[in-house]
């Protein structure tokens, strides 16, 4: 597995598997051994995803080694400020069973458009990353779903700046502007639904593509992520896919391949403006 590598030096795998929806315990079972199987170590889970648990026994139960495993979480919304990360993160490292993170995550900013004291809320929160960050309890420390004026205002208070923004990117919402605002900052940039929550998956320009260059359209998707540079973090609930979705390294797309992709216009995922998003999602 390719990795990348973040700002303090830490190798995060460009392919990670997402586990968004999906909750009953044996299916994260089955999946996580074969992805195991297959060479993926990076899960991405939340404690919104309320599976938690579930991965912990899973990993556990079926024997891998905790160093072989990337583990990602986020803190959700109704746990913003600085004591209140510090305990939400401890309670995610037990139900994983597991005494630290590779990777913790704000789930999404605190908005000016909803909150007045937005800026204090996310840099108390961050100022609670930071101090997980140097007890060692995660080994990187980012953001989802921030645009840049959320990073602007958290860059004035941060002794530390994200090592990664988590953010919704595929065909159809190619995210330029931001991609090229973080790659400036030294910020990772992780592509949450890269497939467009499968929405894109029945584009005609993508099929037309995907039939030239004789992969599927996930892996054009996914290879597209990877062309700029991206962590991809696809979702599937089917093993076989597991598979289709690391097969991307023996294909390339040219400029002008990208160009067109770049250009597709909206068409469909999951669409949440982030300065929308209330303390429930
Ligand atoms: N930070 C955030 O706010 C945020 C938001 C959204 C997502 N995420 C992360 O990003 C991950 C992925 O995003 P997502 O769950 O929205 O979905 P996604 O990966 O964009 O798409 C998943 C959909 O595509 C299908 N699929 C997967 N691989 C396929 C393949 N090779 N061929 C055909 N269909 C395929 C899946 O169906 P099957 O399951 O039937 O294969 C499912 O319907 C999440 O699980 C989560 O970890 C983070």
């Amino acid at each position: 597995m390719i990795e990348l590598e973040l700002a303090n030096g830490v190798k995060i795998p460009q392919i990670g598997m997402g586990t968004w929806q999906i909750n009953d315990k044996d299916t994260l079972q089955e999946l996580i051994k074969t992805a195991n199987e297959l060479g993926y170590s990076l899960l991405d889970t939340a404690a919104a995803y309320s599976n938690e648990i579930s991965i912990g026994k899973a990993w556990t139960q079926l024997g891998i080694k905790r160093e072989d495993l990337f583990l990602s979480d986020k803190v959700w919304n109704s746990n913003r400020g600085f004591e209140a990360v510090q305990s939400a993160c401890r309670k995610s490292l037990k139900k994983l069973k597991t005494d630290y993170l590779d990777l913790y995550l704000i789930h999404w900013p605190a908005s000016p458009k909803l909150y007045d004291d937005w800026k204090i809320l996310n840099a108390e929160t961050w100022r609670g990353m930071e101090q997980l960050y140097q007890e060692g309890l995660v080994r990187a420390i980012g953001v989802c779903n921030f645009k840049s004026h959320h990073l602007d205002a958290l860059s004035k208070t941060a002794q530390v700046m994200p090592m990664v923004n988590q953010v919704e990117f595929h065909p159809g919402m190619p995210q330029q502007e931001l991609i090229s605002y973080c790659r400036e900052r030294g910020i990772c940039v992780e592509a949450s639904s890269p497939l467009g929550n499968g929405a894109v998956l029945v584009n005609a320009q993508l099929k037309e593509l995907a039939k030239v260059k004789d992969k599927t359209v996930a892996q054009i998707c996914l290879r597209y992520g990877v062309e700029k540079g991206l962590v991809v973090l696809p979702k599937t609930t089917n093993p076989v896919r597991l598979q289709e979705n690391l097969a991307v390294y023996d294909c390339e797309l040219s400029d002008e391949e990208m160009r067109m992709i770049d250009a597709i216009p909206y068409c469909g995922g999951i669409g949440i403006d982030p300065d929308e998003v209330t303390e429930f999602g």
